[in-house]
């Protein structure tokens, strides 16, 4: 049989790969909300404009709730031959309400549905995704109160740098959640119209009020373009990007959590909760939750390259290639939400080992900048000569076998004789962590105060 929609010009239905091709029910009954909103609105408007009566009206929201309630309660039956959520939803509102079901789609086209109804979903995703970051962000708040003095090692290229605080590790993670979250809010105001009312791509003649609709969707205000309005999916790419963002901030982090909880490292310990055994080595504990985080990464990251590569060949307007754009964000979305549901979980409820992390940072001369610093200031060195003296001393470590701070001071007087005993006074982790007062520095005090500022400003919403 032909389709019901469009039988008039067709004499056979679709072969069955077609059909398999074409739909997008498997998918987009996702959706089944958000095109029920739209087209509530819809009718509504329809209606408040005399372009169908209010009798009609009536009907077709009647059935539209009638629908809702069939989708919840999975007493629906979606159909692939309708291809869509929204002839599966419009050909269920023909079989409840009759004739006047055929009057909905009166100024409106799949194309700006569609449109509409992904951008609804899409926004209500990215408030998902806000509350998330903002509860993660919340853990590592407490985290970097609690740790503002725990002592680590810096590191860069991997190799010991400088001694900091694992607070003040935890405020750097803050920082990046809190320009995904900002990323998140500027997404939301610029996907925030509503391109209903473009119909298939040119606009419409009936005397629509696409500002009612607008604003009944919880939209700012409608699209200025009927053509860029049923093509623009930048809003998922936008989300993609965002998210792709934030798994890769995730990831790096994961990343850390899998090199802290080794043995050799030691400077954390998964929660049970948060970990798994070996089915054959009993002394195991795997950070299997924070591997995964990084591995659903390549999932997310992926599907942000697919869909620039769908739209980037497509001319205006509508093409089914488009299509394509919701299983990625569904999947991104969805991968992103566990995510970081997961981190906030491994971070909140981790245990950390400030004395293996103090050992560990006094390891590999991580205190020799502090030796240079003190080498200009005391003694008024360039800071390049300042760089060879210290660098003596830690060939010279080196070669005893033990640390700047335990070098006897003749043998440091022997490699400059301006050097005093004032010097040890900088060689501790500690009182390097403490000197770095600096705006953004690591020291306590300053860990401190931008713990406080993230909580003001968040609490300001
Ligand atoms: N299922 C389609 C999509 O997701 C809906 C729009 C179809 N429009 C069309 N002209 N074929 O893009």
């Amino acid at each position: 049989a032909s389709n019901a929609m469009w039988g008039g010009r067709f004499a056979s239905g679709p072969a069955a790969v077609m059909e398999a091709i074409n739909a997008s029910i498997g998918f987009d009954r996702k959706l089944y909300a958000q095109d029920i909103r739209g087209s509530l609105a819809h009718a509504e408007m329809l209606a408040a404009t005399g372009i169908i009566s209010t009798a009609d009206q009536d009907k077709i929201a009647h059935g539209l709730n009638t629908i809702l309630k069939e989708i919840e309660s999975g007493a629906f039956a979606f159909s692939t031959a309708l291809e869509d959520i929204h002839m599966n939803v419009e050909a269920r509102l023909a079989e409840l309400i009759g004739p006047a079901a055929g009057r909905l789609h009166t100024a409106r086209s799949r194309n700006d549905q569609v449109a509409v109804d992904f951008r609804l979903w899409v926004k209500d995703e990215l408030f998902r995704v806000a509350e998330a970051l903002k509860g993660l962000i919340a853990v590592f708040l407490t985290r970097a109160e609690e740790h503002a003095a725990t002592v680590m090692p810096g590191f860069t290229h991997m190799q010991s740098a400088q001694p900091v605080t694992f607070g003040h590790h935890c405020m750097a993670y803050v920082e990046m959640f809190s320009r995904d979250l900002s990323r998140v809010r500027d997404a939301i105001q610029r996907m925030d119209e509503s391109p209903l009312g473009a119909a298939a791509l040119a606009g419409t003649g009936f005397p629509i009020d696409r500002h009612r609709t607008a604003k009944a969707l919880g939209f700012r205000e409608p699209t200025r373009n009927s053509l860029d309005s049923v093509s623009d999916r930048d809003f998922a790419l936008e989300f993609l990007s965002i998210a792709a963002i934030s798994a890769t901030h995730l990831s790096r982090l994961a990343e850390e959590i899998v090199i802290w909880s080794t043995p050799q490292f030691g400077f954390v310990k998964l929660s049970d909760s948060f970990s798994t055994g070996s089915s054959i080595m009993p002394q195991k504990k795997n950070p299997d939750a924070a591997e995964l985080v990084r591995a659903k990464t390549g999932r997310v990251n992926g599907h942000l390259i697919g869909l620039l590569t769908v739209m980037k060949g497509l001319p205006l307007t509508y093409s089914k290639d488009m299509q394509e754009d919701k299983e990625a964000v569904f999947d991104a979305a969805e991968t992103l939400d566990l995510m970081l549901a997961a981190m906030t979980g491994m971070v909140g409820d981790m245990t950390v080992d400030a004395d293996a992390m103090k050992k560990a940072a006094g390891s590999g001369h991580s205190t020799a900048t502090d030796l240079a610093d003190w080498l200009v200031r005391r003694l008024n060195l360039p800071f390049r000569e300042a760089h060879h003296v210290t660098g003596r001393a830690v060939a010279l470590a080196e070669a005893r076998k033990t640390t700047l701070a335990k070098l006897p001071l003749e043998e440091l007087q022997a490699i400059h004789p301006g050097i005093t005993a004032d010097v040890f006074s900088v060689l501790s982790v500690q009182k390097s962590v403490n000197s770095r007062k600096s705006f953004g520095g690591t020291a306590p005090a300053e860990v401190r105060r931008q713990v406080r500022y993230w909580k003001k400003r968040l609490a300001k919403g």
